[in-house]
């Protein structure tokens, strides 16, 4: 990838789209091509077909997608699988038609099954049911990897997909109706600070194990293999560092400086007892995650605070 391939970041208003405009203006990628959601829709076929056939990108990252905490993915899956098969079908295939060298496609660890082994290599894909609550979301990412597949093989494309572990960091959605747990907690606990309230409530039993990474280290990943790793189907990326949902709420309240107690609300879903990925295909390739969780909280603890205004007004008690 040249410093002056033009790219199209889809979704570079999103948490794993803006990292990774920020790690392509930071690395010196001068032809960088975005568009907002009201500016273009991927969801039309037409708008999205016209604007490739315009600008016939060299490179794309597809970070577009509808998504979303459990209960977001769990009370609108209709809008899950929908909105996501459409953006995929419309990108990715207007991406063939134009002879787009490479696209990069997001994904994510819920594609694999409910009770997969841990870690989770990618070999694992399709070999057991899914989480329920999710499944809609899943079977659309699912669909996504096999699309890049197919046409790897029939048109002889270079399309790879990369499936992420949970992310987090600037620009992440805080909306408590629909956030993932990690800037849930974080907003959670933050208010609860400012109100003085003597606890705070979190979903399930605290005992799940979840693996964090930072979205600078995503980013790092994408153009990692966007650059350097010739994948044609999909890769983890990961940290390698899990904690229990306990875990993490403590180092929340550390972080956030919250002294109160923390409740666990058991009559709410867990989720998947455990999602860790193995990573090993990549970073077998000399990749690796460096925040760390710890270091990752403060930086998007101090980003949230100076961007209160920029995240989502719902507040849940
Ligand atoms: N967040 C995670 O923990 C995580 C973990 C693993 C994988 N991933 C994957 O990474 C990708 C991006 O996730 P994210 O967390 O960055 O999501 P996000 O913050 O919600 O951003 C999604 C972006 O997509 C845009 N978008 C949505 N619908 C669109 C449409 N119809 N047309 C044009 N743009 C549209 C949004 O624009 P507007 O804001 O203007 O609507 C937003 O910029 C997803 O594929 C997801 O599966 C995320």
């Amino acid at each position: 990838m040249k410093k002056t391939d033009k790219i199209f970041i889809a979704g570079h208003r999103g948490l794993v789209g803006s990292a990774i405009l920020r790690a392509l203006q930071q690395a010196g990628y001068s032809n960088l091509l975005y568009r907002t959601h009201a500016d273009l829709d991927l969801m039309n076929a037409e708008a999205t077909h016209a604007f490739f056939a315009k600008e016939k990108p060299q490179y794309v990252f597809l970070a577009a997608a509808k998504v979303g905490g459990i209960h977001a993915n769990n009370t609108r899956r209709g809008e899950f699988i929908y909105h996501n098969l459409a953006i995929q079908l419309n990108v990715i295939e207007a991406a063939r038609r134009v002879g787009t060298e490479r696209l990069l496609f997001l994904g994510s660890s819920c594609i694999y099954p409910r009770h997969c082994l841990q870690p989770m290599r990618e070999e694992y894909l399709l070999t057991g049911p899914l989480e329920q609550t999710n499944e809609p979301y899943a079977i659309a990412k699912i669909a996504g990897i096999k699309l890049c597949e197919a046409y790897n093989s029939q048109y002889g494309t270079n399309f790879a997909s990369v499936m992420p572990t949970n992310l987090y960091g600037p620009y992440d959605n805080f909306d408590l109706e629909s956030s993932h747990v990690l800037p849930a907690l974080l907003r959670k606990v933050h208010e609860a600070k400012l109100t003085q309230s003597k606890n705070i409530m979190v979903w399930g039993s605290g005992t799940p194990l979840r693996e964090f990474l930072h979205v600078d280290d995503m980013a790092a990943a994408c153009l990692f293999v966007i650059q350097k790793a010739d994948f044609k189907d999909m890769v983890n990326i990961g940290s390698g560092q899990e904690v229990t949902i306990r875990q993490l709420a403590e180092l929340i309240c550390e972080v956030v400086g919250y002294q109160g107690d923390i409740v666990y609300d058991t009559s709410k879903p867990d989720g998947t007892p455990r999602k860790l990925l193995d990573a090993s295909r990549l970073t077998q390739l000399g990749w690796k995650a460096r925040i760390s969780l710890k270091e990752g909280l403060q930086q998007t603890y101090q980003w949230f605070v100076q961007n209160e205004s920029l995240t989502a007004e719902t507040s849940v008690a």
